[in-house]
């Protein structure tokens, strides 16, 4: 068969927060496609990039007081490191705030342009007087118009559920500045989707992507595809558009373009790639993109559009997979579940998580769920117990009984070449994207194996005299099922299929490799190649992913409420969860005098506090009581502090520690106040 020619893709990841499990679904199960691409002998080129640009970046880097390229490159340094311990091996990492971006993006438009597919027009939209700048819905709370609950966001109510346009907020303030957003009219520039209604319904039905995914945006392309807004104004972080100063684009417009920038790059010091060969309109190559399922019209609608009006290629297939569960529930800080690539590594073998995603993946758009009983279970049972086991069982005769070296003979002709026939199943399954089903073909031949191995007893036969020849024929068919194994597992465990490679004493096995066994050959000492998966590290993972549980300050949760809705897939976080009797003695709660209160320059809710808790240093709290008391009324008062709240950066400076309040909330919010006698410093118990 000729070598495909293939460049594949995952989702960029935005450059605002840590990875954590949700991302990692995408990135193993991109590059365990990848893997197995190049084991079969296939040209494959794996590239991602930060998603660096929009308003959820500049802001998060705002908090930390530095500018979004400083913030973007401090996050690459972390992720760049969490990639390459779960092994997700990319063949360029780059960037969308980068030279090749702007160039592509610039001309892809320019070339939309000139056919007649951007629009402009002016639309009203909602604005920060204070922050001079416009605000995307989820940037503005006010009350529910529908059931009064407060602090809901622009476009939904999280208590009742009603959706609506931000206009409709009562008391509508800007999250960012808490001053009142005014409406104001601009110029916005369009790319004309409806321009592409006929080649869309075409491609999505050309085998690109799957019927359950073409059917689902078969609802849009029936109804009429709306113009899409690709601009956004100043200040905003991103690439200017040409011509129009002022105006930026908006992030999803360079974001795909990122794909094609990150592969520019890397041609550009690789004699082996060019561009054009993948990206010209009649290109032989194949472009893979791995998504989730939240940013399908993106990736099947406007991605498309934009490639073909501007005469590049099409990609070849766009593949979507579901969401991330943790024990059957959505990622959830307080149940410590929103775990982040770096506790995992903290705590467990990056492999065990990538054989248990490989063993739960398909190619349908189901969600997957972590379960950690399960996890144990499933990752000691098959790799400890069952593949490991294998070679475990023979190694240890074929060194102390024959020299290191395996026998001349197979004694199972017809069990190996079960084992080899099954490679193309195997493929196909790699090659579908339907991982579960290959480990699961795996695992069966495991337990052949294993079968054999019981029935065929080398413990018994080593103990009977003049079986020499018997027990190493065993032993070195036993040791050569493993490596067939190894190599179909390759993709999925390449750390351990090394310690194999080492072990077997072989080049770093291929595919084709599984098409024949080794006879007459040396081989190195045996070493454990993967442990068993221990429970209470499991437990203590889960534990150091849990927070705090006093309530957050009002500005906390903006903070947080932000980084939820520009994540990937954090969803929201559970309203009240039980806490044991341990997590509750962990809050430290002392009487706090209230030296000096002041309004913080910016923050419509804010106060900022200096507390006296007997230390010597007194402690700066920012606490979310404005609407309830003029700074004047706190001075001189006690009340009660969580003492040993980790510090919190917030945008205006650090908070350490938190007041406790009372009430509905809005006016009605009380400052607890222990009565006299209570001296500064005391415990509350
Ligand atoms: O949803 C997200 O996390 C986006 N940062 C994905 C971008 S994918 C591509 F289009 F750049
Ligand atoms: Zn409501």
């Amino acid at each position: 068969m000729s070598q495909r020619k293939i460049l594949v893709t995952s989702a960029l990841p935005y450059a605002n927060g840590p990875l954590h499990m949700g991302h990692l679904v995408e990135y193993i199960q991109t590059d365990i496609w990848v893997r197995f691409q190049k084991l079969s002998g296939n040209k494959c080129t794996y590239v991602c990039a930060d998603d660096a640009h929009g308003t959820a970046i500049s802001l998060h880097a705002e908090k930390q007081g530095i500018t979004p390229e400083e913030s973007v490159a401090r996050i690459n340094v972390e992720r760049v490191k969490d990639f390459g311990e779960f092994h997700v091996e990319f063949d360029n990492y780059h960037s969308t705030h980068s030279e090749e971006n702007r160039q592509l993006s610039e001309s892809i438009y320019l070339a939309l342009k000139e056919k007649g597919h951007i629009a402009s027009r002016n639309i009203v939209q909602a604005y920060d007087p204070e922050k001079n700048m416009f605000l995307a819905d989820r940037y503005i709370k006010g009350e529910c118009p529908k059931c009064g609950a407060k602090d809901q966001y622009g476009d939904n109510c999280e208590a009742c559920g009603a959706t609506y346009s931000p206009a409709e907020l009562k008391n509508a303030r800007s999250a960012i500045s808490g001053a009142t957003p005014i409406e104001k009219e601009s110029e916005h520039f369009f790319f004309k989707l409806s321009d592409f209604d006929g080649f869309l319904k075409e491609w999505t039905r050309s085998g690109t992507i799957s019927d359950e995914i073409a059917n689902k945006l078969a609802e849009w392309l029936d109804t009429g595809l709306q113009d899409w807004d690709i601009s956004r104004d100043a200040p905003y972080f991103g690439f200017e558009i040409p011509g129009e100063p002022g105006k930026y684009f908006y992030v999803w417009l360079d974001a795909p373009i990122g794909y094609m920038a990150a592969f520019e790059n890397l041609c550009a010091r690789r004699d082996d790639l060019d561009f054009d060969d993948y990206w010209k309109k009649d290109s032989q190559c194949e472009v893979h993109h791995f998504i989730g399922k939240d940013i399908v019209n993106f990736h099947c609608l406007f991605w498309p559009a934009m490639l073909h009006g501007a005469n590049y290629r099409t990609p070849t297939r766009v593949n979507v997979h579901g969401y991330l569960t943790v024990n059957g529930e959505k990622m959830s800080k307080s149940r410590g579940t929103f775990i982040t690539a770096r506790t995992y590594l903290e705590h467990l073998d990056p492999e065990y998580l990538r054989y248990y995603y490989a063993a739960k993946l398909s190619s349908r758009i189901d969600d997957l769920d972590l379960n950690t009983d399960d996890f144990i279970q499933r990752v000691n049972s098959d790799l400890v117990g069952k593949v490991v086991n294998i070679a475990s069982r023979n190694a240890g005769f074929i060194k102390k009984r024959f020299d290191s070296t395996l026998s001349a003979t197979d004694i199972a002709p017809a069990l190996t070449a079960e084992f080899q026939a099954a490679a193309s199943r195997i493929s196909d399954c790699y090659e579908g994207r339907d991982f579960g089903k290959a480990m699961r073909e795996i695992m069966a031949l495991a337990d052949k194996a294993n079968a054999w191995i019981d029935e065929v007893k080398p413990w018994v036969v080593a103990k009977q005299e003049g079986k020499d020849q018997e027990l190493h024929d065993i032993c070195s068919t036993g040791i050569n099922l493993f490596r067939l194994l190894m190599i179909y597992l390759k993709p999925v465990l390449p750390a351990m299929a090394e310690k194999a490679e080492a072990f077997l004493n072989v080049e770093p096995l291929t595919w084709q490799d599984s098409q024949h066994i080794l006879t007459d050959h040396g081989v190195n000492n045996f070493t454990p190649l993967m442990t068993r998966v221990e429970s209470d590290k499991v437990a203590a993972m889960i534990e150091a992913s849990k927070e705090v549980l006093a309530k957050m300050s009002e500005a906390a949760k903006e903070t947080e409420k932000e980084a939820a809705s520009s994540s990937q897939w954090l969803e929201k976080e559970p309203v009240a969860d039980e806490i044991t009797f341990d997590d509750f003695a962990k809050v430290d709660l002392r009487i706090a005098k209230i030296v000096n209160a002041e309004h913080v320059e910016g923050a419509g809710k804010l106060l900022r506090l200096t507390l006296d808790i007997g230390e010597d240093k007194p402690r700066n709290v920012f606490a979310g009581i404005k609407s309830a008391y003029a700074p004047e009324a706190l001075v001189g008062k006690h009340t009660v502090m969580v003492a040993n709240l980790a510090p919190r950066k917030m945008k205006f400076g650090v908070s350490e520690g938190m007041v406790l309040a009372a009430g509905p909330g809005g006016k009605e919010l009380w400052i607890l106040e222990p009565h006299e006698g209570a001296q500064p410093g005391m415990r509350v118990m």
